[in-house]
């Protein structure tokens, strides 16, 4: 096996004395103190939300806010073509049926065809802001607001980014974010939600917990409070230990964003004069998180040479971290979507959304390379290595 040339989640002996620290104290967390309080009360203060409520996944995070904003049978919810299926894929536990949209030209979920979709059953829009780059945020709650729609940002890629100086998280009316290994901000798993509505909070704590923390937090006189001792059959606590090892990374954090957007412009300004290659940049006024640096491949400018072929070329000269991410397909691509009766047959037939051409998703899906964004001095000589790896390629087109 190759050695790997970008090691995340950096972890040192920060961690590990964080992570022994804690598992001397406690394993197991029923209300809100120790870490978890300590943890949710520093990501909200991040977030500038009144509530952070940390869970086991993202996807838990992510159920739990369709949960929290009320969706049920016959809602639609405006939902990004282009993300990881796990954005999508929990509304179906709730009866609610996605309406998918296509991308813009920076990965995030297109306003203008947002508005077209939207008709009386609507109610939500969800975001995702796709490898770290913000999508049009400001243009999306605009549209919330004059349609009177929930809106859910996915930050799972983006912690760390920030839109018209605001962090990005910020504008959503429920946020989520995964703080699985791979994610700007990790505990290895786990999830967060983040609201400024306590009617979504109490509902949040209602879903994802059961006793002690559903009688510590919501009223005795809220309707829900009746049902502290059992929740609703669902129990997404994070363990401790992820806990421990995400706020020591949090701690950190600033210091690795510093690191990795000195090396992401470094990036950018070479890949950009590299014939056919057009790196995702994030628009004026926004930053990113530098989750992943992703570039547009231009075929038609470098001989026909899909990104495929140019990964491939870019694995054998030793840029072995250079990635096609055609994981992330359409969601219309995917049997779940077009067929989600198979585990839930009061599906039937799916959205005629799902039948449509999305030519920007099936773009991404296809004509993208995904490279690292390194954060440390080792990690800045690992991207000059890669950018001469691309000068002598790009020699032999
Ligand atoms: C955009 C996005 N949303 C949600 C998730 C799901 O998060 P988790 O793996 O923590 O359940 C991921 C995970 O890869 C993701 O990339």
């Amino acid at each position: 096996m190759s050695e790997s040339h970008f090691v995340w989640p950096q972890i040192g002996k920060e961690t590990t004395d964080a992570v022994l620290q804690q598992l001397m104290e406690s394993i197991s967390i029923y209300d809100r103190s120790g870490v978890i309080e300590r943890l949710e009360d520093k990501l909200a203060n991040h977030m500038d939300a009144r509530y952070a409520v940390l869970t086991n996944s993202g996807t838990s995070a992510i159920h739990a806010s369709y949960i929290a904003a009320g969706f049920s049978m016959g809602d639609e919810v405006i939902v990004p073509n282009y993300t990881f299926f796990a954005t999508v894929s929990p509304i179906y536990q709730t009866g609610a049926v996605p309406v998918f949209v296509d991308c813009d030209d920076h990965g995030g979920i297109d306003p203008e065809l947002v508005e077209r979709r939207i008709g009386p059953k609507t109610k939500a829009i969800v975001v995702t802001h796709m490898w770290g780059i913000p999508a049009q945020i400001y243009r999306l709650r605009e549209l919330a607001d004059k349609y009177d729609l929930i809106l859910i940002e996915d930050i799972s890629h983006a912690f760390g980014a920030t839109a018209s100086g605001k962090a990005i998280g910020s504008v959503g009316d429920i946020t989520v974010q995964s703080l699985q290994a791979q994610k700007p901000l990790t505990g290895g798993e786990g999830g967060v939600l983040y609201t400024n509505n306590p009617e979504f909070y109490y509902r949040t704590i209602a879903a994802a917990h059961y006793n002690k923390r559903c009688k510590n937090e919501i009223p005795e006189d809220h309707s829900l409070y009746q049902y502290a001792l059992t929740g609703f059959g669902l129990k997404w606590r994070i363990h401790p230990l992820a806990a421990a090892i995400c706020e020591q990374q949090l701690d950190s954090f600033s210091l690795f964003m510093a690191g990795r957007e000195r090396v992401a412009r470094f990036m950018v300004d070479e890949l950009s004069q590299l014939n056919g290659l057009s790196p995702i940049i994030p628009r004026k006024n926004d930053t990113s998180s530098w989750y992943s640096l992703v570039v547009k491949v231009n075929p038609e400018e470098i001989d026909g040479n899909s990104a495929l072929s140019i990964a491939e070329k870019l694995n054998s000269g030793g840029a072995i971290e250079v990635d096609v991410p055609n994981s992330t397909r359409p969601l219309t691509d995917i049997e779940m979507f077009k067929n989600p009766g198979g585990l839930f047959p009061h599906y039937g037939e799916p959205h005629p959304s799902v039948k449509e051409k999305y030519s920007n998703s099936d773009f991404f899906a296809s004509n993208l390379l995904k490279l690292p964004v390194w954060n440390t001095p080792e990690g800045e000589a690992r991207a000059t290595e890669y950018i001469s790896i691309f000068k002598e390629v790009w020699k032999n087109l």
